[in-house]
Formats: C-alpha cells, sequence, structure tokens
C-alpha cells in the first residue's frame, strides 16, 4: 500500500488559519494520522519511543520521583529514550532564528548570551539548538541545515496554534523575512495541523496536542526558563530514510537503545509506525525514494536512562564516533570517558549484520549530564 502523502507545496499560500476549538484535537500519534509535510512516496513509519517513559524509575540515586498521573504513564519502562530533547541545526542569522522561534511559540534560554549557540526552548523540556556563523568559526562556511523531514511541535490548544500562525504571518510580512523561505501552509481542520516552512528550509508541523501530551510537561518538571514558552514541545520527528530501511532501524533503536516500537495501522506491505510506550515523543522514519540517508551535520540530542549499557552495545559495534566540531564539549571513545562527559554520539544506524541503513548524529547524554531538564524537577 502507498501512502500518499500532500506535499507541503500544495499546502502553501492557502486560506488563513481559522481554529475553533470545538473540533476534539487529533495527533499525529493517533492511529492513521500521516505525517503530512512529508515529501516523500514510499511511506514506512516506524517510531522509536521511550521518551520520558523511564523518568521515574531506574534513575540515578539523588533523582526524586514524580507524582500523580504524569508518573504512572512515565513509568512503563527502564530502557529506551527518555527525551528527545533538542535538534542542533545551523542558520545563517542568530537574529532570523530568534524571531523566528519566538514567534512559533518557543522562548530562548536567556541565561545564554546571544554570542553563543541560541538555545529556544520549546515547551518544558525540549529545544532547538541553532548556531550561526556569528557565534561559532568552525560553521562559518558551512550554510544553514535543514532536518531531513518534518519536525513536529504541539500546541495546547487551538487558540496557542491560531496565535503561534498570527506570529508567524507577521513576521512572514517583514521585509528581513522576504527572503527566507518562511511559509505558511493551510490550516487543516480535521486534523488540527498546520504545516510551516521556516527561514531556511525547515519543514514544521504545528498541530494541537492530544491530552496525553501532559508528560512533556510542565507538570512533571519543567528547565529553567522555559515559562515563557507558549508551545508544549517537540513531540514527534519525522526522519526521511532510503527506502527499505525504516522497519530495520526500528530494531535497531529496540535492540541497541532499548526502544518500544510497534506498528501503526494505516499502511500496510511494511509501512507502519512504531511507537512506544507513554507516546510522547516518537522518533518516525519515512522511506523515500532516492533519499541517500547521508546526514548533513545536523544533530539530534537524547538523553538515556541505561548510559553505560547504550554505550556498550554501540562501541561493540564499532558505532561510538566523535564529532571533531564538537570535541570542546565530548570526546568520548571509552566508557569512562562517556561517563567523565555524561555524554557521546553515534552517527551509523545499522542493521543486524552492520551494514549502514542511513546516518544520523545522536549526542546521547546521561540523566547526570549538567542540562538534563529536570535535574532540579
Ligand atoms: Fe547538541
Amino acid at each position: 500500500m502507498w501512502c500518499q502523502p500532500r506535499s507541503l507545496a500544495t499546502a502553501v499560500g492557502a486560506a488563513p488559519v481559522r481554529p475553533r476549538g470545538t473540533v476534539r484535537p487529533r495527533g499525529p500519534h493517533e492511529s492513521g494520522a500521516p505525517d503530512r509535510a512529508g515529501g516523500g512516496r514510499r511511506w514506512c513509519h516506524y517510531a522509536a519511543a521511550g521518551v520520558l517513559a523511564g523518568l521515574v524509575r531506574g534513575q540515578r540515586p539523588g533523582h526524586r520521583a514524580r507524582t500523580g498521573a504524569v508518573v504512572s504513564s512515565m513509568a512503563a519502562q527502564d530502557m529506551g529514550i527518555l527525551l528527545i530533547e533538542h535538534l542542533n541545526l545551523n542558520v545563517s542569522s542568530t537574529e532570523i532564528a530568534v524571531e523566528f522561534y519566538e514567534a512559533l511559540g518557543c522562548c530562548r534560554d536567556e541565561r545564554r548570551p546571544l554570542t553563543k549557540t541560541l538555545h529556544s526552548n520549546c515547551g518544558a523540556l525540549t529545544q532547538f539548538h541553532t548556531p550561526s556563523p556569528e557565534n561559532e568559526a568552525y560553521i562559518a562556511d558551512a550554510g544553514p541545515q535543514r532536518w531531513r523531514g518534518t519536525i513536529h511541535v504541539a500546541y495546547d490548544s487551538p487558540a496557542m496554534l491560531e496565535a503561534a500562525a498570527q506570529r508567524l504571518r507577521t513576521l512572514q510580512a517583514e521585509e528581513r523575512f522576504a527572503s527566507t523561505d518562511l511559509t505558511l501552509g493551510e490550516w487543516q481542520e480535521d486534523l488540527q495541523e498546520l504545516s510551516v516552512l521556516g527561514p531556511y528550509g525547515n519543514r514544521f508541523l504545528l498541530h494541537v496536542a492530544p491530552a496525553k501530551l501532559d508528560a512533556l510537561g510542565p507538570r512533571c518538571g519543567a528547565r529553567p526558563g522555559s515559562e515563557k514558552s507558549r508551545c508544549l514541545g517537540m513531540d514527534a520527528l519525522t526522519l526521511e530514510v532510503p527506502v527499505g530501511t525504516a522497519k530495520k532501524a526500528a530494531l535497531f533503536y529496540k535492540e541497541v537503545l532499548g526502544c518500544a516500537v510497534r506498528d501503526v495501522d494505516g499502511c500496510a506491505d511494511g509501512c507502519a509506525v512504531l511507537a512506544g510506550p507513554g507516546l510522547a515523543q516518537e522518533l518516525r522514519f519515512q522511506e523515500v525514494e532516492g533519499c541517500s540517508g547521508k546526514e548533513v551535520g545536523e544533530h539530534m540530542a537524547i538523553y538515556v536512562n541505561d548510559f553505560e549499557g547504550c554505550f556498550q552495545r554501540l562501541l561493540e559495534r564499532g558505532l561510538v564516533w566523535v564529532n571533531p566540531r564538537f570535541v570542546h564539549l565530548d570526546k568520548s571513545t571509552t566508557l569512562e570517558e562517556a561517563l567523565h562527559y555524561s555524554c557521546f554520539r553515534f552517527k551509523d544506524v545499522v542493521d543486524e549484520t552492520g551494514s549502514k541503513l542511513f546516518e544520523l548524529e545522536h549526542e546521547v547524554r546521561s540523566t547526570s549530564h549538567k542540562s538534563w531538564p529536570l535535574a532540579g524537577a
């Protein structure tokens, strides 16, 4: 079965957003709700989730358990990805990035001067990191980067999403954004979602969150300085991958990172979505004809509970990798070094034979990392 997505181009420049809060919100986590902003032909969706599920049990000593319904929804597993925390995407101008992400509903981490890489809090727990040549000489000639897929941002209500859309339209009308890619698509009333092309060509899907996104905070905790954020967070990422690799990739995340994976209704013939318990976030693999699977220098930061186990399994497969760009932050090649930095990296996703499926730089952190957003929760 071929699940035909609507291209962003067909949605752009159409009717204004008209959310009406009476329609039941329906998020992309729900069965049969395809990612509308993707551009592929053949869809194979697998999601590696895990996400927040282990935040309570099995944590390092000293972490306080959270209480109430959030605990019960997050305690489903000890393994897997605790949090997809940030995307790191180069931009050409910090000023443009600040304005765009704030219009989106994020708030700048004001503890960091703008001479350093911009961190925009997207909800209580997730972030966008947008280095520019203005503050990082290493990328002086690199140019902006695009996430190879779709970035899903959740909002608390149709009104909050509508407000974001209005802010983005205001930016769109400003001269300094005229030469950027910033474009808004057509509001999808039935799905409660809106496609947005960011100023540097990143594809965003803004949507009204299902109630289960309570797990993204702030009830379960929040990063200091994120209180002004007007969105709930980055709740899903769709990554375009080569045909035939989605299911194998899901198995990689299951075996190496301990993620829960599952099929999702709506696709057949190998097209499916895997998701894990909690369902607060998803990493989806969307198979696209002709996709090379090569990284473009972007990275995704994740927190894992079984930090040592993940490191060892990746080391055994020869996948631990040091990014020369970030050796001032971490350069882990041994477990001792990984524990020292509370961080290591890998970028090759492989099948069971060790053959590379595609690339995606993962910045893997433990909950001992200084930036763990729930350290004080
Ligand atoms: Fe990072």
